[in-house]
């Protein structure tokens, strides 16, 4: 029996509101409003570009998303934009991650990522945070051809890791990923970093966490 615990990448491992952060000084006092317009944007799209069958690139996602946030500001100085986008491919990782990815292959489970990122974004986040090496299956939605929730690519999870649903366990930090692979069969576990409310009442995860700390202690 395979066990597995597949992980989501941005938000749950990466730090997807690093960028904005980063280049505070030049966005101006809106930085936190433009990054979660941003990253709310980016996932509205695939949500549409998923339910009217319209595959396309998550970069190309990402790309539009932050123009749409940038407009809603009211705009950012020349050449923020190429910065944000460059930090957006080497986001740091979360500073639980490694300890507890390192607890989980010493205790012989299979580790993924399975997310909407294209292949190239996801190979260069994981090696621009240092967890080369770490993870048995890196796993790009565009393998299914549509974006979460789509059980296809919770599908596509479970084949790739040989696993079956129940031996899988999810974990993202977007409740409606956990709504989703909860649907799917995988056992859930919620990253609630921000204390969010709960939502989905008919869709509960397993277990939710503050952070990836609790899944080391757990070990
Ligand atoms: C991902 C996004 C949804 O990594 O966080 O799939």
């Amino acid at each position: 029996m395979t066990q597995a615990y597949a992980f989501d990448a941005y938000g749950t491992l990466f730090d997807v509101h690093a960028a904005a952060s980063r280049f505070s000084a030049e966005i101006g006092p809106q930085f936190e409003r433009m990054s979660q317009i941003w990253r709310q944007k980016h996932l509205e799209y695939t949500w549409i570009h998923a339910q009217t069958q319209r595959p396309i690139s998550f970069w190309r996602l990402t790309e539009r998303s932050l123009d749409y946030a940038v407009s809603s500001i009211g705009g950012v100085p020349a050449g923020v934009r190429e910065k944000l986008l460059g930090a957006y491919r080497q986001m740091a990782a979360f500073p639980e991650v490694a300890v507890m990815l390192a607890q989980l292959k010493a205790r012989g489970i299979k580790v993924a990522i399975l997310s909407n990122g294209d292949p190239d974004m996801l190979e260069d986040a994981v090696s621009g945070a240092g967890l080369a090496g770490m993870f048995d299956v890196v796993l790009s939605v565009q393998a299914a051809g549509v974006f979460k929730p789509d059980r296809r690519v919770y599908q596509l999870a479970s084949d790739r890791l040989g696993a079956s649903p129940g031996d899988v366990t999810f974990l993202s930090s977007n409740r409606w990923d956990i709504a989703g692979a909860h649907v799917f069969g995988f056992k859930t576990i919620w990253v609630n970093r921000t204390a969010a409310p709960d939502e989905y009442p008919d869709m509960q995860p397993d277990q939710t966490v503050r952070d990836l700390t609790a899944v080391t202690v757990a070990c």
